[in-house]
């Protein structure tokens, strides 16, 4: 069956950066999304022509890797046809153009994803036809609502696909491999022997230029409400018996469920706001004094909870997620924090607990474990067995649009998980929105803020 990938939003940063250098990747590698042909619909007054010119620079500055014949292969399958998206009769003559089945790709700002869907909807689209939906999905749950509904009319939600470029990074899917094809794994993978989760996607990048959209979304919603509990579905789900698109969402889904929001935002949450500094030898401004920052807004660039997943599971065990910009240092990785071994043997102090880390980029694994010293045979010494992983051949967009042009949506947010996700963060965004929680600042280069009154971090 053929397809075209309509990218709406077709002359933006994300499909500048990200799609079409994942595009021209899978066109060297071949294989699923090798040679789909791309229809993009933006405002602009282009022909193909021009089109192809400007997404030849943009390959030129972000994916220089891929050689000549495999970018011009890209760049002859690609057209441009001029559209206001949110226009059902625009839209409808700019998806004429899209040759077999479409795959709508809203590479769009979140703001324009329900007005371009209910345009979607007035026009309709044929059988077999995908959506594809960026991130945020929405500002909240009401939000959230809305799109799936709207969705829901369009196609089946089989054949939707809500984008979170963290389920195909290489660490989060070395959960599932971890998990559930080792057998020493998964027999302690739970509260009696696990005493607490960290979460953590501390960055050194600041903001770079994206005013426009972080400035309305903050860290909460931009890094913890998708990618995150992302993460901790990943870590705290039900073995799955399939690795299908109806399994493992499934499964994500269940555990979110069970997730607790926050109990008392004034101790299990955190937020702030970096000031100027200096980040791995480069000088930044304060966030309130970056171009287009509107600090009235008050965003924060620093977004901290602890959650618990109220299942039989994992019952009473803290679940830390956390994430910042413009920090000393780039600490990526789920840490899982061992209870301490029962009943030692061993004389003096009682060595620390276990720690298993999965890390981000660079990806590996490191299991911190205790071990008898050299000398003293009976004096214990903390080991690190560390595993790291190979780079990835393909970006983690690659991967996704891979597998959804393969119509495969295994690696989608489901409806339910999109929902959820927003119960969890809703109860905070409005305790901070009504200044319940301090908007605290931290020097740019620094670990982040400090919670008042204590050294905690
Ligand atoms: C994006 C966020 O979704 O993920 C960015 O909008 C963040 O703010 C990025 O920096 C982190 O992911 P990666 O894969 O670029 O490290």
């Amino acid at each position: 069956m053929s397809r075209t990938l309509v990218v709406l939003g077709g002359s933006g940063d994300l499909t500048g950066r990200l799609l079409l250098p994942s595009l021209a990747q899978l066109t060297a590698l071949g294989g699923p999304g090798g040679d789909v042909a791309v229809l993009a619909v933006s405002r602009q007054d282009w022909d193909d022509d021009a089109y192809r010119g400007w997404a030849r620079d943009r390959l030129a500055a972000h994916a220089p890797e891929v050689d000549d014949g495999a970018r011009e292969r890209l760049l002859a399958r690609l057209g441009h046809v001029r559209a206001d998206v949110t226009s059902p009769a625009q839209l409808g003559v700019a998806l004429g153009r899209a040759a077999g089945t479409p795959v709508v790709y809203l590479a769009l700002p979140n703001t324009a994803f329900l007005p371009t869907l209910e345009a979607l909807a007035v026009i309709g689209l044929p059988a077999g036809a995908q959506v594809v939906v960026e991130k945020p999905f929405g500002r909240d749950r009401a939000d959230a609502r809305a799109l799936n509904e709207v969705l829901h009319r369009l196609v089946p939600e089989r054949s939707v696909f809500r984008i979170d470029h963290f389920l195909a990074l290489q660490t989060a899917l070395d959960v599932l491999g971890l998990r559930f094809a080792n057998r020493m794994v998964e027999p302690v993978w739970h509260a009696g022997h696990v005493e607490r989760v960290d979460i953590v996607f501390d960055e050194a990048l600041a903001l770079e230029g994206r005013a426009g959209y972080y400035d309305t979304a903050g860290a909460l919603r931009d890094m913890l409400q998708n990618h995150l509990l992302q993460l901790l579905a990943l870590v705290a789900m039900e073995p799955p018996h399939a690795l299908d698109d109806t399994t493992l969402p499934a499964r994500k889904a269940d555990v979110l469920r069970a997730v607790r929001p926050p109990a008392d935002v004034a101790r299990d949450t955190l937020r702030g706001r970096y000031t100027a500094g200096t980040v791995h030898g480069r000088r930044l401004p304060g966030y309130a004094e970056e171009a287009g920052v509107d600090p009235s807004r008050a965003t924060e660039t620093y977004a901290e909870f602890t959650v618990t997943v109220d299942d039989p599971r994992w019952a009473g065990v803290p679940f830390r997620l956390r994430t910042g910009k413009a920090l000393g240092t780039d600490r990526r990785e789920i840490a899982v924090h061992f209870r301490p071994a029962p009943g030692l043997p061993f004389a003096g102090r009682p060595p620390e607990p276990d720690v298993l880390r999965l890390r981000f980029d660079p990806d590996g694994i490191a299991l911190e474990l205790n071990l008898n010293g050299a000398g003293d045979p009976y004096d214990l010494e903390r080991h690190v067995l560390e595993a790291p992983l190979p780079p990835r051949p393909l970006p983690a967009y690659g991967i996704l649009l891979r597998e959804l042009l393969a119509g495969d949506s295994t690696l989608s947010i489901s409806d339910a998980e999109a929902e959820e996700s927003w119960r969890i963060v809703e109860p905070v965004l409005a305790a901070w929105a009504a200044g319940e929680v301090p908007l605290l600042e931290y020097p740019a280069g620094s670990a982040g803020p400090t919670r008042p009154g204590t050294a905690d971090r």
